[in-house]
């Protein structure tokens, strides 16, 4: 069973346990010594966040607030508020601090702007960050959230002139939907159906000069009208591993811990240079210095608590290994079929694609051939695998 951490990647889950208003972190620590490793706990602790959460709204009780509540309310945001701040992408924040300065100068809405690149890698951060160094509010949705036009038409009529719209995972917006923006950016206008039939008639309405930024993790997807229309588009790479380590020096500033060089060294290796990831394993790490130790994150310290989470010092969690394992063990190595390769690990065609192929690709362990996808001598090298004379693909 699998539950998403927040918006972090899939996460597995091994076993519930009963909550009846007990606090997880509670039953997490009390566990401690009775079979369940810190990591499950933490997993456990994570699913049950949301049910508290939500018993914490209905029953407010402000004598006895939840630690992860509390937890929530100290801890500031790691998400950085400004383009000094936002670490690595150096070439995409040059192009931009030109167009946002020119834009300021003009006095002017900035240009569209279209997002792209993996999960985790700091598309929806840029998003507010661009809006606030324009200096203009921002309005946020997401392609599955708008479903009718009258949703969309809505949203740009509440606009108001220099506001940024936000459009996260714009590739599932439906396309009747796609249709009503291109008007909408090129002209700041929407044409609205009213009345059926014969006596059906449009109605052109103004908007205000907005601008749209817009972000997807499959730009494959986007029909070339769309693409087309935004006057930037910036692709976003994985991290280089300095920048990884900056982010992960800043994070455990503002988290209040001071991790040794060599444990930030290792979390970076362990992060998929994403930073959400290198986000996601400082917290479990600082959580397991707490617990098992004295709060520092020493370099071995570090290892062990990579090693329960099951997180290699490439990075490849348990269902990384498990695709890898099936595309070798199960089908000789690949070429295999995504759909084939789904049913075969039992998950979906979209996560393989979103989350786990890309960075497995960006290693050099996977490679996708018109025939499916295979795995190569270096996949075969880091599970302990022996390469089979027979595979020709390599
Ligand atoms: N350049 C950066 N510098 C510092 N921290 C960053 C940077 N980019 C991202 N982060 C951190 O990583 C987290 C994830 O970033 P964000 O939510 O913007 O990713 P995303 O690309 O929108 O992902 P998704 O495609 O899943 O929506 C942020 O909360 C932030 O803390
Ligand atoms: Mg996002």
């Amino acid at each position: 069973m699998y539950a998403r951490g927040g918006t972090d990647v899939p996460i597995r889950i091994k076993s519930r346990v009963s909550r009846g208003g007990i606090n997880c972190l509670q039953v997490a620590k009390e566990n401690v010594g009775k079979g369940i490793s810190f990591a499950e706990q933490t997993i456990i602790a994570n699913s049950l966040m949301p049910v508290n959460t939500h018993e914490e709204k209905v029953n407010p009780g402000p004598t006895n607030p939840l630690p992860q509540e509390l937890d929530k309310a100290l801890e500031p945001s790691l998400r950085p508020k400004s383009l000094n701040e936002y670490v690595g992408q150096e070439k995409l924040k040059r192009n931009l601090e030109i167009s946002i300065d020119a834009a300021r100068r003009r006095n002017q809405a900035i240009e569209h702007v279209l997002l792209y690149g993996p999960a985790g890698l700091g598309k929806t951060t840029l998003a507010h960050i661009i809006a606030a160094e324009v200096g203009a509010n921002i309005k946020a949705t997401s392609g599955p959230a708008i479903e009718k036009v009258g949703d969309l038409a809505s949203i740009l009529t509440n606009l108001e002139t220099g506001d940024v719209l936000f459009i996260d995972e714009v590739h599932r917006l439906p396309k009747t939907i796609e249709e009503v923006l291109y008007p909408a950016m090129e002209d700041y206008r929407i044409d609205i159906l009213i009345g059926k039939g014969p006596t059906a008639r449009t109605l052109a309405l103004e908007l205000p000069r907005f601008t749209l930024i817009a972000a997807t993790t499959r730009i494959g997807l986007l029909s070339s009208p769309l693409r087309s229309r935004f006057g930037m588009t910036f692709r976003l790479d994985y991290y280089l591993d300095e920048d990884i380590k900056k982010i992960l020096h800043r994070s455990a500033a503002i988290l209040g811990v001071t991790p040794h060089d060599r444990a930030v060294s290792l979390i970076a290796a362990s992060s998929r240079f994403t930073p959400r990831v290198a986000n996601r394993l400082l917290k479990r790490i600082r959580d397991f210095a707490d617990v098992k130790g004295d709060g520092t994150v020493t370099e071995q310290l570090a290892r062990d608590a990579l090693a329960m989470m099951e997180v290699d010092l490439k990075g490849l969690e348990e269902t990384d290994r498990m695709l890898l394992r099936a595309v070798i063990e199960k089908f000789g190595g690949g070429p295999v079929g995504l759909k084939t390769l789904a049913v075969a690990i039992g998950e979906e065609e979209d996560t393989l694609e979103d989350i786990y192929e890309p960075y497995l690709m960006q290693l050099g362990f996977l490679a996708r051939t018109p025939r499916g996808r295979v795995a190569t001598p270096m996949a075969y090298g880091h599970l302990g695998l022996e390469v089979p004379k027979t595979q020709g693909l390599f």
